[in-house]
C-alpha cells in the first residue's frame, strides 16, 4: 500500500454492547477519511428510565428485537448492496454478555451468508474514531476532514460505561496512560440525577437542570487518585448524596430514593451544576497532566459525556490546543465508530477474525 493511500472500502458496522442497537456503513476515502453513508440507532433507553438504569435482560430482548430491521435499514439508507461490502465491524467487547452476544452472532451469520471478512471491535477504542468521521460529500473518494486527528493522540473516553485516558502513538499502537478507578463518569450522571430526581440518563438531564443553578454553591471534592491520570467519581457522588440529606435536614441514614420530592427546584439546580462543574473539572484537570506529559498533537474527546457543552466551554476556555470532539450524534453509541475504527485496523495490517473463534467477551479490559 502507497503511503498515505488507504483502501477504498464499505465498511457495515454493528453496535450493540449496552442499550442501543445499531448498524451503519462508512465508505473509506483513498487519503484516510471516513464517509458516514447511514447510521441507524434503536435505543431502549425508555425501557430502563423507570429502573434509573440499564437492566441487562430489557436491553438482550431489545436487541433481538431491533438488530435485523435496524441492519437491513442501514443497508438501504446507505444505497448498498451485500456485494458492496467489503468487511463487517462488530463490537465485541467490552459491555454487557448478553447484549454483546446479540451483536456478535448476526455478525458472524452474516460474515458466513455473504462471506465477508469480520473484525471484532473494542467499544472503548473504537469511541475516538467518530471524531474521523465526516459527512461530506464528495466525487473524488478523500474526504476532506481538517479535523481529522493526527498522532500522538491522547483521547478521553467518557462515557456511561467507561472513563479511559487513551494514548494513540498509530491506529494500532495504543496504550490505556489513565482510567476511571471507580464509577464511570456518565455513571456518576445518571445516579446524581437518580438522587435529586431528574430522569434517566441523566446526562441530558443534569445538563438541562444546571443551566439555572449556581455552579459554585456547594463545594464538593475532586478526588486525588495516586496515579496522576486516573480519574474516581463515587466520594463525589457519596458528597452529593450528604449534601442533598443535610439540605433537607436529615443525616446519612436517610434513604437517598426519598429525597427528590424534598429538595426544591433552587437546590436541585444548584445542585445539578455543582455536581457538573466537579465531574467535569476532574476529567479536564486529568487531561490537562496528561497533555503535559504526552504534548499530543490532537486530543480528543469521546463517549456519551463529550456531548456534554459545558465540557465543551470548559476545554474550550482551558486547552490552549483545543478538542476535536465527534458530531453530537457520533458522542453517544452509535455503529459507525466501530466500521471507521475497523477501517484504520485494516490499513494498518490488522487481520480478519475468525468466524469460529471470535467470541464476545464481557470484561473491561482494553
Ligand atoms: O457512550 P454512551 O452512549 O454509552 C456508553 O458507552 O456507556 O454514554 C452514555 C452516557 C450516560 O451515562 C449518559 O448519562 C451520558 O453518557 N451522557 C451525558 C450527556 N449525554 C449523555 N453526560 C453528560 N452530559 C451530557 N449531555
Ligand atoms: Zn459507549
Amino acid at each position: 500500500m502507497l503511503r498515505g493511500i488507504m483502501p477504498l472500502m464499505r465498511i457495515l458496522g454493528i453496535e450493540s454492547s449496552c442499550d442501543e442497537t445499531a448498524a451503519a456503513v462508512v465508505e473509506t476515502g483513498v487519503r484516510g477519511g471516513v464517509k458516514l453513508l447511514s447510521n441507524v440507532i434503536a435505543s431502549s433507553v425508555d425501557l430502563h428510565a423507570e429502573y434509573g438504569g440499564v437492566v441487562p435482560e430489557i436491553a438482550a430482548r431489545s436487541h433481538l428485537e431491533h438488530i435485523n430491521p435496524v441492519i437491513k435499514k442501514a443497508m438501504k439508507d446507505s444505497k448498498t448492496s451485500w456485494k458492496n461490502i467489503d468487511a463487517i465491524a462488530v463490537t465485541n467487547r467490552p459491555g454487557l454478555g448478553g447484549s454483546l452476544l446479540i451483536g456478535v452472532m448476526v455478525a458472524k451469520t452474516l460474515s458466513f451468508l455473504y462471506k465477508k471478512p469480520l473484525y471484532g471491535v473494542n467499544h472503548v477504542l473504537a469511541h475516538p474514531y467518530a471524531a474521523y468521521i465526516s459527512e461530506a460529500t464528495s466525487q473524488t473518494g478523500i474526504f476532506p476532514t481538517p479535523t481529522t486527528p493526527k498522532f500522538p493522540v491522547v483521547a478521553l473516553v467518557a462515557s456511561g460505561g467507561h472513563s479511559h485516558l487513551i494514548l494513540f502513538r498509530g491506529h494500532t499502537d495504543y496504550k490505556v496512560i489513565g482510567r476511571t478507578t471507580d464509577d464511570a463518569v456518565g455513571e456518576a450522571f445518571d445516579k446524581v440525577a437518580k438522587i435529586i430526581g431528574l430522569p434517566y440518563p441523566g446526562g441530558p438531564s443534569v445538563e438541562a437542570e444546571a443551566k439555572d443553578g449556581d455552579e459554585n454553591k456547594y463545594k464538593l471534592p475532586i478526588a486525588k487518585t495516586s496515579h496522576p491520570y486516573n480519574f474516581s467519581f463515587s466520594g463525589l457522588k457519596t458528597a452529593v448524596l450528604r449534601q442533598a440529606q443535610a439540605e433537607i435536614g436529615e443525616d446519612f441514614r436517610f434513604p437517598s430514593h426519598m429525597i427528590a420530592p424534598r429538595l426544591d427546584s433552587r437546590q436541585k439546580a444548584d445542585m445539578a451544576a455543582s455536581f457538573q462543574l466537579t465531574a467535569l473539572e476532574t476529567l479536564v484537570k486529568a487531561l490537562e497532566r496528561a497533555i503535559a506529559e504526552y504534548s499530543p498533537a490532537t486530543v480528543v474527546i469521546a463517549g456519551g459525556v463529550a456531548a456534554n457543552k459545558k465540557l465543551r466551554e470548559l476545554t474550550a476556555n482551558r486547552l490552549e490546543k483545543g478538542v476535536t470532539y465527534p458530531d453530537f450524534k457520533l458522542c453517544t453509541d452509535n455503529a459507525a465508530m466501530i466500521a471507521a475504527f475497523a477501517h484504520y485496523q485494516i490499513a494498518g495490517g490488522v487481520k480478519a477474525d475468525h468466524l469460529m473463534t471470535l467470541e464476545a467477551h464481557s470484561s473491561s479490559e482494553v
